[in-house]
């Protein structure tokens, strides 16, 4: 198989689960009890401390200069997205200095990540995938932020938060296809990969089963 087989097969595959994240409740979010968008934006604080943090210690531990760059772009654009969302919640009224996304801990999709070694199996779960899962649940967000009559909120994720979550998908794209070539690189991508999505299909489960929540957005 060629990178390009694989990247293709991972696409697909991300399609596939991508669907089941989209379910059609989200074309007509119901807003009700505490299913609000500074509730979600504080669920969405959490996933860009966690994607900062990941990509910072990722950046840390490779010698590959591209690698390291991709990394400290995307460790930055996080942080960016953590303080433009906080400034958003000051806006809505909420004060976000008082509050610690990271109070309960870190959750189960970063610590999976933070198991990772290799760099191929990084791109393929941390960017590859992971940034997939965000670009869909961020369009699902903008979509209860427009129906909720946030159109701030609407406008800070489709001008900018998503587009760069959709940039670092493609970084690990550019860089899954020189880096997955060998038999055992790909087996590791693609295992990776798939794990990613299994953990975000399960947390979503959880979420809607205790919050009701089906349009958080990602990182
Ligand atoms: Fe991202
Ligand atoms: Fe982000």
């Amino acid at each position: 198989m060629t990178a390009e087989d694989l990247v293709e097969e991972l696409d697909a595959r991300n399609q596939a689960a991508l669907e089941r994240l989209a379910p059609d409740a989200t074309l007509a979010p119901e807003v009700s009890g505490s299913l609000t968008v500074p509730n979600l934006l504080k669920v969405a604080l959490k996933n860009e401390i966690e994607a900062t943090e990941i990509a910072a210690r990722w950046l840390v531990t490779t010698d590959d200069v591209d690698v390291k760059m991709a990394f400290a772009r995307q460790a930055g654009d996080e942080a960016k997205h953590y303080r433009m969302i906080a400034e958003r919640l000051r806006a809505l009224g909420f004060d976000a200095k008082s509050f610690d996304p990271l109070a309960k801990g870190y959750g189960p999709l970063f610590q999976y990540l933070d198991t990772l070694t290799s760099t191929v199996e990084r791109v393929a779960a941390g960017q590859f995938t992971r940034e997939a899962i965000a670009v869909v649940k961020n369009r699902q967000f903008i979509e209860f932020c427009d129906h909720a009559g946030d159109r701030e909120t609407a406008a800070m994720y489709r001008d900018v938060i998503e587009p760069d979550e959709r940039y670092h998908h493609e970084l690990g794209r550019t860089l899954l296809l020189r880096l997955a070539t060998t038999p055992d690189a790909q087996a590791a991508a693609s295992r990776a990969a798939r794990q990613t999505l299994e953990l975000a299909d399960e947390l979503q489960k959880k979420a809607l089963a205790t919050a009701g929540i089906h349009h958080a957005p990602g990182c």
